[in-house]
């Protein structure tokens, strides 16, 4: 056995698990385990040890850390983003401050819409390279392993492009990575409702699924998009091909994605911007997790999810970055978990846990991310000093990482 990395003298080593968590609802989300003054080994890529200075194992180790002053965390893991994207979309950015709303923008043929005009006239391989940059920004902010989305294709091809790209990033870079087929983002300017949803059933999720392409199927549920009925039947047809649901779920109105996505038992609903006491009530004792996005709801000037009401009535919350040119223009994860603390009033062990156990769960990595626990992967990183784990959300807008492991490798800068 290789010992790689021996870090010694951590101030905190947050999120460890000796058993790993399916998932932390409730109560339990308030508590975030941390072992103080301690060690952690890591070999063959794998967190092989971890305990209490007095015990550190006397062993040669390719590399030792000293981590004092300095707390060792789980990698975030962002089970939520369209990180493969042509171009950025500052003019409508512009165009908000200046007094338009996200949907107006949409109708006019802004948006979604004006992101698959740019994605078809960009190869797969200037997209990839885009693309490489946004992982190699997020890897560097803390993110280990991350879900990326289709959905500015909107044609069989070029879905298919997002997708390989996607897949290219899981296999070129350090990044674990997910990907889901969300052809159901918009209807494309070239057709009809109808005739497109034909064309997602019949021709691009057999396509997709031929290829292996994505492990789930998602669903922009929403007023002027996808009906709840049209979702539930694009995501059925999706799960015949193997592709689990997740669903783009209340964003800007209440619009029963919640409802289809409990029903359908997706893996997630995400946004929330828009429920009320019946979809917190149709969540409960379900395994759908409830996801929230901060960088939309504030980038949108939405209102905040209700997470903290949720968490106090037994429910689960993952926090993800919805990393997109249009409403979420930041893979920082570091940022949400701020912002989560600052607008939605969870605390800093909460947000932790909905951005690493919680957010693991929803992209069916528990097993293997998401906690310092053995035998999973060794996707870690160090934080620079700081006197608390609650001065990493409080001091917000700055990087506090200083270094980055995945996969049992130091990250270069
Ligand atoms: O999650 N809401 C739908 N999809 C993205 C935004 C897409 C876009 O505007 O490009 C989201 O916010
Ligand atoms: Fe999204």
């Amino acid at each position: 056995m290789a010992n790689d990395i021996l870090i010694t003298n951590i101030k905190g080593l947050a999120q460890v698990r000796e058993i790993s968590p399916t998932f932390l609802s409730g109560a339990a989300m308030g508590d975030l385990p941390v072992i103080s003054n301690s060690y952690l080994l890591i070999s063959d890529g794998l967190i092989a040890d971890y305990g209490k200075m007095e015990n550190v194992p006397s062993i040669h180790a390719k590399e030792i850390i000293d981590a004092s002053g300095r707390f060792v965390f789980p990698s975030f893991v962002d089970s939520h983003t369209h990180l493969v994207f042509a171009a950025s979309r500052e003019e409508e950015f512009v165009m908000k401050i200046r007094g338009a709303s996200y949907a107006e923008i949409a109708a006019k043929g802004g948006g979604i819409l004006n992101s698959a005009k740019k994605l078809r006239a960009t190869s797969e391989d200037e997209l990839f390279e885009n693309a490489l940059e946004r992982a190699k920004e997020i890897i560097q902010l803390g993110t280990g392993a991350v879900e990326i989305k289709s959905g500015y294709g909107l044609t069989v091809k070029d879905e298919l492009k997002m997708l390989r790209v996607a897949k290219r990033i899981g296999k070129l870079t350090p990044l674990t990575v997910k990907t889901t087929f969300l052809g159901a983002h918009a209807v494309p300017a070239e057709m009809k409702k109808a005739e497109y949803i034909k064309l997602i059933i019949e021709e691009m999720l057999p396509a997709v699924a031929e290829e292996n392409l994505a492990d789930y199927i998602d669903v922009f549920c929403e007023e002027g998009f996808f009906s709840p009925e049209e979702t539930e039947r694009i995501v059925m047809e999706g799960k015949k091909q193997g592709m689990k649901p997740r669903i783009h779920a209340n964003q800007l109105h209440r619009s029963g994605g919640v409802q289809v996505g409990v029903k359908t038992n997706a893996m997630s609903v995400d946004h929330l911007e828009n429920i009320g006491e019946e979809e917190i009530q149709i969540l409960k004792n379900t395994k759908t997790m409830p996801t929230v996005l901060p960088g939309a709801a504030f980038f949108l000037n939405l209102p905040f999810p209700p997470s903290r009401k949720m968490i106090d009535e037994g429910l689960p919350i993952a926090i993800a970055s919805d990393y997109n040119p249009g409403s979420s223009p930041t893979g920082n994860m570091q940022l949400m978990i701020s912002m989560a603390c600052i607008k939605m009033k969870m605390t800093p062990e909460e947000v932790f846990n909905a951005a690493t156990v919680n957010t693991a769960y929803a992209i069916d990595l528990a097993q293997t991310h998401g906690s310092i626990t053995r035998g999973k992967v060794a996707n870690v990183f160090v934080t620079k000093p700081a006197p608390s784990i609650a001065y990493l959300p409080y001091h917000f807008g700055n990087n506090f990482i200083e270094r980055v492991i995945l996969n049992g490798k130091i990250i270069e800068h």
